[in-house]
């Protein structure tokens, strides 16, 4: 353990060896320790993640109508309308309303074009030449599919049972090129922003599927028809016959028309008695998550 050094030719003896070994000693006890600190934490950790099962992500893929291929546009769609739910923002992208009207708009194929639920909006159009499978006239002359018209007159008849007779159609079927005119002369008369917030551009009327009716108040305008008995009654009846209001009150973001209490359409009993189970109570939102993709 000691030394003998010769230092200016004298010896001297010095304790080094024995420094060397207290400090192996201590740095063996440190490293020791340390060993056995980590060993602890490493247990202790394991314990915890096996003792808490790992929470299953939030993920929009549990919605049954999220489409992977729409994600950008879900999140772009969500940043522009932070007040959505999460199922908004899927089933409103899903029916294109990201998009601008009247822009990279979806055309109805021969296939779907006399489906009885069809969007028919500033999204989703009619190819130039369609003309509904067939039609039918209602008592005053005016035309609807035939399904439409026996509904229809059925809630007619129904209504009359109650005391209102006032039930009448004003506007049904309109060809493409007669929407035309008419949208034509709106724009004249009101200027296009404005016309496009009532009437609808060729090709993009719900009035070519045959199955939408405008009702009428006792003067023959659409706007009376909001002050008579039948306008109630219709509202709350509609669907048992297969009939929905199709521009709801509070719901011009999504139809992205105003409010029209006078214009109906028929889309059959079965769809139209589950929008109004499930309180939908828009076409699109139906159409996206009853057409588009069906529930379980
Ligand atoms: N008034 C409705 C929106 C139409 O023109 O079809
Ligand atoms: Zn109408």
């Amino acid at each position: 353990v000691y030394t003998i050094l010769k230092e200016g030719g004298n010896f001297i003896v010095k304790k080094s060896k024995l420094r060397i070994g207290r400090l192996l000693l201590v740095i063996l006890i440190l490293l020791g320790l340390i060993f056995m600190v980590s060993r602890l934490i490493i247990q202790t950790s394991n314990q915890a993640t096996t003792s808490t099962p790992e929470q299953p992500e939030v993920s929009q893929p549990s919605i049954y109508y999220y489409e992977e291929a729409n994600k950008e546009r879900y999140e772009a769609y969500k940043k522009e309308n932070p007040e959505l739910s999460e199922e908004e923002v899927i089933w409103q992208v899903n029916v294109q309303l990201d998009k601008e009207p009247y822009t990279d708009m979806t055309m109805i194929s021969k296939e779907d074009e006399n489906n009885l639920v069809l969007l028919v909006n500033k999204h989703y159009r009619y190819q130039d030449d369609f003309i509904p499978y067939e039609l039918a006239s209602l008592k005053n002359g005016k035309q609807v599919t035939p399904e439409t018209k026996e509904a229809f007159e059925k809630m007619v008849e129904d209504a009359k049972k109650e005391g209102i007779y006032s039930i009448a159609a004003a506007s049904t079927y309109r060809s493409i090129d007669f929407q035309r005119g008419l949208y034509d002369r709106y724009v004249k008369k009101d200027g296009q922003e404005a016309a496009d917030t009532y009437s609808s551009r060729p090709a993009s009327s719900e009035h070519h599927t045959g199955r939408t009716i405008d009702l009428m108040g006792a003067d023959g305008t659409l706007e009376s028809f909001e002050k008579t008995d039948a306008c109630p009654r219709v509202h709350q009846n509609a669907y048992k016959y297969g009939f929905i209001l199709r521009y709801p009150k509070g719901y011009e973001k999504i139809t992205q028309y105003q409010y029209e209490p006078w214009h109906i359409t028929y889309i059959g009993i079965e769809a139209a008695t589950k929008m109004h189970e499930n309180n939908i109570t828009t076409l699109e939102e139906y159409y996206a998550k009853y057409i588009q993709h069906q529930p379980n």
